[in-house]
């Protein structure tokens, strides 16, 4: 069964696409490539056996998303992943992130209906709540104003996407992400940031590799435990595997609604110093941090609550701290040994 998987060749599709292929899908790739390398399927390659499809271009081309559908026949469904996703980088630049994200949202779903393909998993994110009034967090929390455009698009997308996918007749389910970190086991394929890492683990693993001298910890003057900002980390194979059980909930007709939401998180909160505490504990390397101003836009604390998912999708995330925090230095350290590699 063909599965098309948009921005697969990125951190959590790639990792996505390793698990459908384990299960026997024939994944379609689609990426431009603006915040990932070709050779991404190569890893796949090597991880699954399997060399999946690849097709570079950009979903906000309306003539090439056209084109895509009317040649690829037999798409069972669309796991949507193809994003600009810098919270930071939104706030400079909104109409990048408005245009994109909004823009190839609409494309794949206006061909995905011409084409008859009516099955859709959304890539959303936790940040659509804001700072939630109640804590652990649940789907039915009402969207607050969003802190940056990034989270705003992930807002309206969701709204795109339950209006239009009624109107079209598609089963869509929208994945509200925690904080997805660490990387594959084979530590052939992980998170890679280009430029100077706006999120914490990969500021952690470079820190600790030599590349960077400190970590910026933002701010420790918040209302929890250690003043340090809680968030809920989740294994990215943990995540991956739940786009799997959501794409065949659709496909095997068991959706209850045409479009379902679904909280992915662990369901418990770490604050930033624990996370630091983690890495050093399982790396056995201690690390150089200093403590600095809140960041912008950075809310407290949250964590899901993971009841729904857990119960309607038979979804537990399985990997604690410790395995996250580990694969992702393992990851960091092959990347090293690549680099190394290329230029020796
Ligand atoms: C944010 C978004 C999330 C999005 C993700 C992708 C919100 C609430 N969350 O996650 O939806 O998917 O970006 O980029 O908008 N920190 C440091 N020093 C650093 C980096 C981070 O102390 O150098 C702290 C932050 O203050 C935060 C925690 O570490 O408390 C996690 O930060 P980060 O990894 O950037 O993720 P979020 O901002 O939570």
């Amino acid at each position: 069964m063909k599965v098309l998987v948009t921005g697969g060749t990125g951190y959590i599709g790639s990792h996505t696409v390793v698990e459908l292929q384990k299960k026997g899908y024939e994944v379609v790739i689609i990426d431009n490539l603006s915040n990932s390398t070709k050779d991404v399927i190569y890893s796949i390659e090597k991880i699954t056996g399997v060399l999946p499809e690849f097709h570079q271009f950009d979903l906000c081309d309306e003539k090439l998303t056209k084109d895509f559908f009317l040649k690829n026949k037999g798409i069972a469904g669309v796991i949507h992943f193809a994003a600009f996703k810098a919270v930071g980088e939104s706030v400079e630049q909104p109409s990048k992130y408005y245009k994109n994200n909004l823009g190839s949202l609409i494309n794949l779903m206006s061909y995905m209906n011409e084409t008859q393909v009516k099955n859709l998993v959304f890539s959303s994110s936790c940040t659509v709540y804001g700072q939630p009034d109640v804590l652990p967090v649940n789907e039915n929390a009402p969207f607050k104003k969003a802190f940056s455009p990034y989270g705003h698009t992930k807002q309206i997308c969701e709204e795109i996407i339950e209006q239009t996918g009624k109107i079209f007749g598609f089963k869509t389910i929208a994945l509200r992400y925690f904080n997805p970190i660490g990387a594959h086991e084979s530590a052939l394929i992980g998170e890679f940031p280009i430029g100077i890492p706006n999120n914490l683990i990969p500021f952690i693993t470079q820190t600790a590799i030599g590349k960077r001298d400190y970590i910026r910890v933002f701010g420790k003057d918040y209302d929890t435990p250690d003043g340090t900002c809680i968030r809920d980390y989740i294994h990215v194979v943990d995540l991956a595997l739940a786009h799997i059980i959501a794409f065949e909930r659709m496909l095997n007709n068991k959706t209850k609604s045409s479009c379902e939401v679904f909280n992915l998180g662990t369901g418990n909160g770490f604050s930033v110093l624990e996370v630091i505490n983690t890495f050093e504990k399982v790396s056995g390397i201690k690390l150089n941090y200093k403590i600095v101003d809140r960041r912008a836009g950075d809310i407290e604390k949250v964590w899901a609550n993971t009841q729904f998912a857990n119960e309607e999708l038979g979804w537990n995330a399985k990997r604690g701290l410790d395995v996250m925090m580990l694969s992702a230095w393992k990851w960091e350290m092959a990347l090293k040994e690549k680099v190394r590699k290329l230029f020796n």
